[in-house]
């Protein structure tokens, strides 16, 4: 019953996009997505190129930095990160403050707007040397931060950084290694994890990312931003997706793996009920990352030899879903998270990780767009607009008349 129009005609120009769907908030040089052809590059690079020659180490580099590094570069960018994996000890105790059944999302987001209090030498965005401090500080530290996270929901001790191992190599060894015994890291779930995290590692302004620029936009520092991009990407209609089709197709094989009946829900739209892993606000023809994801999962999963039933279910799912107009005619597809969650469990990351996995993955881009967004002279403080559809102007009765 609201009259837009006449809304939109006051207090001048003003335009109403809800979800920002046609509004560009920023120019940017990082990534670039063609959504009808289905196309994603990052600083020019297609990603399905990035994905078979350069390490998530090298991806970062990139779209921090605007090129890929030479061997010496990267070798000097994997050192330094390597020097700073290290949480300090009173941070470590930080973990101890939530209960054992603690989601590991908001623990990550609340150990990384801790970082400002720890590392307050690099908070001053304006400051090169200290940007270039918290930019490591943060790389370095997330996989440690992600994996107490973990251990401490399965009240398991903390190990120290090994820092003689990768960048992958270690995150895997601090999240499933224990004290009293050699963790060898499987080289096959080492690379798997990688690829993944190179695909996830930019996608221009989605929810998350343009949480980091509007957080930044008021100065605040590169960790209080992260961290309040780590909240955006728990919803479950953006990186919390992928724990929500993997409980999605946990659901349909407890209900008899009876896709079609589930399908028949989506499409009466039952009570919020949605094909989780499906759609995309960009992405009208495929999204590039699922094909790669697709492919990779296959091979990963029957070279782990872990058969699993609920690929099967995926599948199905996948080929229900893309030969019914329902969601033909929403051009509604396969995203990423649709097979990502079936490679984490592979793995052995128990559901509530894969969130995590994304951020870790997200970071260098959210970094990467913290970075230009200060380093922008037309940046301005974020501050939309809106059309009021509140009372008009009326007298404040005291409380005894009321
Ligand atoms: N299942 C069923 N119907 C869907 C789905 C879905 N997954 N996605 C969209 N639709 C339908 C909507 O009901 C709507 O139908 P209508 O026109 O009859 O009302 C139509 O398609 C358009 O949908 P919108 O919600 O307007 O599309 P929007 O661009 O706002 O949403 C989003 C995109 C949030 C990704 C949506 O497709 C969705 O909820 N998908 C499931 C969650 C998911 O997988 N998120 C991960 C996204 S990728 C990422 O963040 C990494």
């Amino acid at each position: 019953g609201v009259d837009i129009s006449a809304l939109l005609s006051k207090g001048g120009l003003v335009t109403y996009d809800p979800g920002f769907a046609n509004t560009a908030n920023t120019t940017s040089a990082i990534t670039y997505i063609d959504g009808d052809e289905g196309i994603l590059r990052y600083r020019g690079y297609p990603i399905d190129q990035l994905a078979e020659n350069a390490s998530f180490l090298e991806v970062s580099y990139l779209l921090i930095y605007g090129e890929l590094p030479t061997p010496s570069e990267l070798e000097a960018f994997d050192q330094r990160i390597r020097r700073h994996t290290l949480l300090d000890e009173d941070l470590k105790r930080f973990f101890d403050g939530f209960p054992r059944n603690a989601h590991p999302m908001p623990v990550l987001s609340a150990a990384v707007s801790a970082l400002s209090t720890f590392y307050q030498d690099s908070v001053n965005p304006f400051d090169d040397t200290q940007v270039s401090l918290s930019t490591v500080r943060l790389l370095a530290k997330l996989p440690t931060i992600a994996a107490y996270a973990y251990k401490k929901s399965v009240g398991q001790p903390f190990l120290y950084p090994d820092n003689k191992l990768g960048y992958v190599e270690n995150f895997l060894k601090l999240t499933f290694g224990v004290p009293s015994e050699d963790y060898e890291v499987d080289p096959v779930i080492a690379k798997a994890l990688d690829l993944l995290f190179v695909l996830h590692a930019d996608h221009e302004q989605n929810c998350s990312t343009s949480t980091v620029r509007l957080v930044g936009s008021a100065q605040a520092n590169l960790f209080a931003s992260v961290s309040s991009g780590i909240h955006a990407l728990h919803g479950p209609l953006h990186g919390g997706a992928n724990q929500a089709v993997l409980e999605m197709l946990e659901s349909i094989r407890e209900q008899g793996g009876d896709v079609n009946a589930f399908v028949q829900k989506v499409k009466n739209k039952e009570a919020g009920v949605r094909l989780m892993g499906f759609g995309h606000r960009v992405y009208k023809n495929y999204d590039p990352r699922a094909a790669i994801i697709k492919k990779t999962a296959d091979q990963v999963l029957s070279a782990l030899g872990k058969r699993d039933d609920l690929l099967d279910i995926a599948m199905e799912l996948e080929g229900v879903a893309l030969s019914d107009d329902y969601f033909v005619s929403r051009k509604l597809y396969p995203n990423v998270d649709f097979y990502t969650g079936l490679l984490y469990r592979a793995m052995g990351f128990p559901t509530r990780m894969f969130t995590v996995l994304f951020a870790i993955g997200r970071l260098p881009g959210w970094i990467a767009q913290w970075h230009e967004m200060i380093e922008d002279p037309k940046t301005k403080i974020g501050r939309p607009r809106q059309l009021y559809t509140g009372p008009a102007e009326r007298p404040v009765v005291p409380l005894a008349q009321r």
